[in-house]
């Protein structure tokens, strides 16, 4: 049988190049091996009190952009999480074994608090146990996520197996991370440090739905130095990061080239950055406009939407159903 795995992504906007080299491209390629749960975490969202038009347009911009970087709703159950309402009730179950003090340890949650002192809500600190909801709704085996989701993911097996010890059974098994190895490529943002999307700003990142002119406009911006001065040195992070953009979106003889025009300190950026955006753009515009077909055909979304959440119905009612049994309901 088909191992299963879950993954979330909340809705916070559009996707951009980080977000397809890092977990995006890798979902498409466990379609096929595995049983794969991939939703929108709009219940999650409203942690931070979204617009409903926003919410909507966001939860439908990801949708697209799943399916346009192809993700095929044939193989795959993507749905929005509010589509699947069993997980709130597994959600609630889950707190009354959730802890205040553990709930409080957590690091995203002292982060948000830390940053919206004015809004330290109840979802906030139940954050953990939603995200174990989702995972344990589907008995999942593995998680695909990131770094920063390991004290959840953690958190979600701690759940797990107290429900587990509480109950006297061994009903929930233990999720682990899925690692991607060398497949997760980093792609720094454009402003010189750390990762794409991690700046407020969207200057930083090339989303899949930018134009041409934008993508020109935010590569010529981008940040670099005063250039090279000693043959062979060693890249600062600025055009080390610059250089990686490269390396994932231009050839190898492109890459080869401006590695040695640096290595002999000849280069000149401006060439650099304007063949990184011609190629950029080369790799962007067709999700673009796939992207836009897709978001204009309302009715092909719903459907998608519909038969995903139906699909993942299927595992989570018996989840509940089982779950409420143990509980004596
Ligand atoms: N917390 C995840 C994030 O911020 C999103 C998420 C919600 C998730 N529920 C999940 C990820 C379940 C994996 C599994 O990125």
């Amino acid at each position: 049988m088909k191992r299963i795995v879950v993954s979330g992504i909340r809705p916070t906007g559009n996707l951009h190049l980080g977000n397809y080299f890092g977990a995006l491209r890798n979902f498409i390629r466990m379609q096929d091996e595995y049983n794969c749960y991939f939703f929108i975490a709009d219940y999650h969202s409203l942690t931070t009190h979204p617009h409903p038009d926003h919410l909507r347009q966001n939860v439908k911009q990801i949708l697209a952009s799943y399916i346009a970087c192809g993700m095929d709703p044939e193989k795959v159950a993507i749905y929005a999480q509010s589509d699947l309402p069993e997980t709130v009730e597994l959600y609630l179950f889950l707190n009354m074994n959730a802890y205040l003090g553990e709930l409080e340890r957590c690091t995203s949650f002292k982060d948000k608090a830390r940053q919206n002192p004015d809004n330290i809500n109840a979802g906030l600190l139940t954050y953990p146990t939603l995200m174990a909801a989702d995972i344990l709704i589907h008995k999942a085996d593995y998680v695909p996520v990131g770094k920063d989701q390991e004290q959840h993911l953690e958190m979600t097996r701690t759940f797990a197996h107290r429900f587990n010890s509480i109950y006297g059974m061994d009903y929930f098994g233990q999720p682990q991370a899925f690692n991607f190895g060398s497949n997760l490529v980093k792609i720094p943002g454009l402003d010189g440090s750390g990762k794409m999307g991690k700046s407020e700003s969207g200057n930083n990142a090339i989303f899949l739905t930018d134009d041409d002119a934008v993508i020109r406009k935010k590569i010529m911006r981008a940040t670099t130095d005063s250039g090279p001065v000693e043959m062979n040195q060693q890249k600062p992070e600025v055009i080390a990061n610059l250089f990686q953009l490269v390396k994932v979106l231009c050839s190898e003889e492109t890459y080869k080239s401006f590695d040695e025009a640096y290595n002999n300190c000849t280069i000149r950026y401006g060439d650099l950055k304007k063949q990184l955006a011609e190629d950029t753009i080369k790799f962007v515009a067709p999700f673009r406009e796939r992207i836009q077909e897709i978001l204009a055909d309302d009715a092909y979304l719903e459907k998608v939407r519909r038969v995903g959440a139906e699909k993942a119905h299927e595992s989570a009612s018996k989840t509940v159903r089982e779950v409420r049994n143990i509980i004596g309901f």
